[in-house]
């Protein structure tokens, strides 16, 4: 009810000021009555999914809480998860500014942020403050300064780290955003990768005596033939889910309005069928063994049961959370 006239106040400001005040008064009102602005109440609509039991199905996806600032404002929101990152070994600033546009007509959003973030230590001490009740899913990456070649010790350091304190590990490797990040999801590198990253979780599930699914979160730009590979090597490490998919570097729905040129990745509604595409594929060859978590354009009920019809076994939303508030969590769990 509220957010519409929230939404035309916030939206007269520049949107990575907009984003930093926003979290900011949602730090100041975590625990006084004033988070009655935010708070709602969700059905419990539990689902397992990797071994985890999840309240609901609806997750907030990486990116928007970086550091992990405002679980409990979001837990108060009633997602049922909340992704946390993309965090990496040292802090760093990101890209210049401004790199985050609204491209309002068609709901999307384009950023170039560069994973600016205040490091994986300070993320760990937030996740451990957070009172939250549903599950913290920890987004980890690589420092935009580790050449290629070595990314892979960023990802192991990251896991280390959060292993402890995550219920469950994604990793990144599709933002457009850090030069040649991309580059991990093919052939020899992505086996690699995946098989440091299960060697590594195997270690930790021995020494912290529990288990904690990693999920790899691809991009939608891939081909039919890359999908089919990403998914036959996500089979044979087995990796425990699937996040699909990141942003997009295609402009094909936003031609001609107002930021479209802008470099980065887009999000929101143009990518919606993009997204659902590739979950289809995925699913196609992953069946029930690897759960796909389905994000993408979500911003309704039935857009996020498209994810589900597609194979999608969990969702998240950023983009369509945006543009329409806590209410888009309540609809979708509501209808699920
Ligand atoms: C401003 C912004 C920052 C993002 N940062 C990250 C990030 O740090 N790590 C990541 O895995 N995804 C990041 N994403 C991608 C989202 O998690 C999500 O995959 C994508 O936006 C598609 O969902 P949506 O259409 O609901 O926004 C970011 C998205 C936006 C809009």
């Amino acid at each position: 009810m509220l957010y519409p006239l929230a939404r035309a106040a916030i939206f007269q400001l520049d949107p990575e000021k907009a984003h930093d005040l926003t979290m900011k008064n949602f730090k100041r009102f975590t625990g006084t009555p004033l988070d009655l602005f935010y708070r709602q109440s969700v059905p419990f609509k539990p689902v397992h999914v990797m071994g985890l039991s999840f309240k609901n199905p609806v997750g907030l996806a990486a990116g928007l809480d970086k550091d992990g600032e405002c679980i409990e404002a979001f837990g108060a929101m009633g997602f049922g998860f909340i992704e946390v990152g993309t965090v990496t070994p040292r802090p760093q600033s990101g890209n210049p500014q401004p790199r985050l546009f609204r491209v309002l007509e068609a709901e999307g959003i384009i950023n170039r942020m560069g994973f600016n973030n205040h490091g994986v230590d300070n993320l760990v001490e937030n996740v451990k403050k957070a009172k939250y009740d549903g599950i913290i899913g920890i987004n980890i990456g690589k420092n935009k300064d580790t050449p290629i070649e070595s990314g892979k010790d960023d990802y192991l350091i990251c896991m280390e780290k959060v292993y402890a304190h995550a219920g469950y590990i994604a990793v990144n490797i599709s933002s457009p955003n850090t030069p040649d990040l991309r580059s991990l999801q093919f052939g020899e590198a992505l086996d690699d990768l995946l098989s440091a990253l299960k060697e590594k979780q195997a270690e930790l599930a021995e020494k912290e005596g529990k288990y904690v699914p990693v999920a790899l979160k691809i991009a939608p730009d891939l081909t039919d033939d890359e999908i089919v590979q990403v998914a036959e090597s996500c089979l044979r490490h087995k990796m425990d889910g699937v996040v699909a998919t990141n942003t997009t570097l295609e402009r094909g729905l936003v031609k001609g309005m107002k930021h479209c040129d802008e470099m980065g990745g887009l999000s929101g509604r143009p990518l919606q069928h993009k997204s659902t595409e590739v979950i289809r594929k995925l699913y196609a060859v992953l069946k029930e063994e690897i759960p796909i978590i389905g994000v993408g354009g979500i911003d309704s009920a039935v857009s996020a049961r498209e994810k589900v019809e597609a194979g999608a076994k969990l969702v998240q939303v950023y983009s369509g959370f945006i543009y329409h508030g806590p209410k888009l969590v309540k609809d979708i769990v509501t209808n699920w």
